[in-house]
C-alpha cells in the first residue's frame, strides 16, 4: 500500500510531450473551474515507436509523479500511452498504489461514439506505429461494436511534421496523401476517420483535403473533454476530490523554455513551465 495523500488535488493530464495539449485545451475550455497539472515527458518522447514494456514503464513513472503532486485523477492524453500502458496501470498498479484514485485514457471515449457517427459501419483509424500495432482501437471497437469494420493505418511521419512546424509544407502534403490514399484503397466505404493521435488536430485542414468528401473526421479533444465531464457527473465521489481554483501548472522532463516555445504551436496563449525529473 502507498503513502499518497487522500487530500483533494488537481486533475493530472499526461502526454509523452506536447500533443496532449490539444486534449488539455478542450478539457480546460469545457471545465475551467478545476485545477490542472499537465506533464509532458518530452525528454523521452516520442513514445510512438517504443515497445510495450518501455511505454508502460515511462507512463507508470509519469502517473506516479502526478500522484505525488496530489492528483487523484489522471488522464492519459496520449494514444500511445493509453494503448500500451493504461490497462496494466489500472489492473496491476492502481489496486496497490491507491484503489480510490483513477487513471483514464483517450481510446474508450473515442470508440464509444463510433456506432452513432458511422452510417456505413466502416471506420478508419490513423495513429502512431505504436498505437496501431497495439491493436487497442481495433480490440475496443470489436468488443463494443462487432458489426463495425475497422481499417487502420500507421502514420509515423505525421508527429515529426507537427513538432517541426512543417504542417503547411509540401512534405506534409506528401505524407498525408500517401497514408490516406493507402487507407481508403483498402476500404472505400469508410465514412468516419478516427484521428488516433494527439498531434493530428494540427493537421486537420490537410487531412480534410485528402479524404473523400463526406467522411467525418474525429479529432479527440472535444469528445474526451465531454466524456470526462460526464464521468465526473456520474462519479460525484471523484468530483469531490478535485480542487477548483482554476489553476494550471505545466511540467516537462525537458527544458522549460523549449516546452513553452513549442507549446505555442498547440495553445493560443503563453504558459509558464517547470522542469521536473520522473525516473
Ligand atoms: N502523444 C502521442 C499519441 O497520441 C504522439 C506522440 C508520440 O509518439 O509520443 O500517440
Amino acid at each position: 500500500m502507498n503513502s499518497y495523500s487522500k487530500q483533494a488535488g488537481a486533475i493530472g493530464i499526461f502526454d509523452s510531450g506536447y500533443g496532449g495539449l490539444t486534449v488539455f485545451d478542450k478539457i480546460h475550455t469545457l471545465m475551467p473551474q478545476y485545477d490542472y497539472i499537465y506533464l509532458g515527458d518530452n525528454a523521452r518522447a516520442p513514445y510512438g515507436p517504443r515497445s510495450f514494456e518501455v511505454v508502460y514503464r515511462f507512463t507508470r513513472q509519469a502517473v506516479m509523479k502526478l500522484f505525488e503532486q496530489g492528483c487523484q485523477l489522471v488522464i492519459l492524453a496520449c494514444n500511445t500511452a493509453s494503448a500500451k500502458a493504461l490497462r496494466s496501470i489500472q489492473q496491476r498498479d492502481l489496486p496497490e498504489w491507491d484503489p480510490e484514485r483513477r487513471v483514464l485514457g483517450v481510446i474508450r471515449p473515442t470508440v464509444e461514439l463510433m456506432d452513432q457517427l458511422s452510417h456505413t459501419k466502416h471506420v478508419g483509424i490513423v495513429g502512431t506505429t505504436g498505437t496501431i500495432s497495439s491493436g487497442s482501437y481495433q480490440i475496443e471497437l470489436a468488443k463494443m461494436f462487432p458489426h463495425i469494420q475497422v481499417t487502420a493505418e500507421a502514420c509515423p511521419m505525421w508527429v515529426p511534421l507537427v513538432e517541426n512546424n512543417e504542417t503547411d509544407s509540401p512534405g506534409a502534403d506528401y505524407f498525408i496523401k500517401r497514408h490516406l490514399e493507402h487507407l481508403f484503397a483498402q476500404d472505400s466505404q469508410i465514412d468516419t476517420l478516427i484521428l488516433g493521435c494527439t498531434h493530428y488536430p494540427l493537421l486537420l485542414n490537410k487531412i480534410r483535403h485528402y479524404v473523400p468528401q463526406g467522411v467525418t473526421l474525429l479529432p479527440q479533444g472535444e469528445y474526451v473533454a465531454q466524456s470526462l465531464s460526464d464521468y465526473l457527473h456520474r462519479h460525484p465521489e471523484m468530483d469531490a476530490k478535485l480542487t477548483q481554483q482554476g489553476t494550471c501548472r505545466f511540467l516537462t522532463t525537458e527544458s522549460a523554455d523549449k516546452f513553452s516555445e513549442t507549446a505555442s504551436l498547440f495553445l493560443s496563449h503563453p504558459i509558464t513551465v517547470e522542469q521536473v525529473t520522473i525516473d
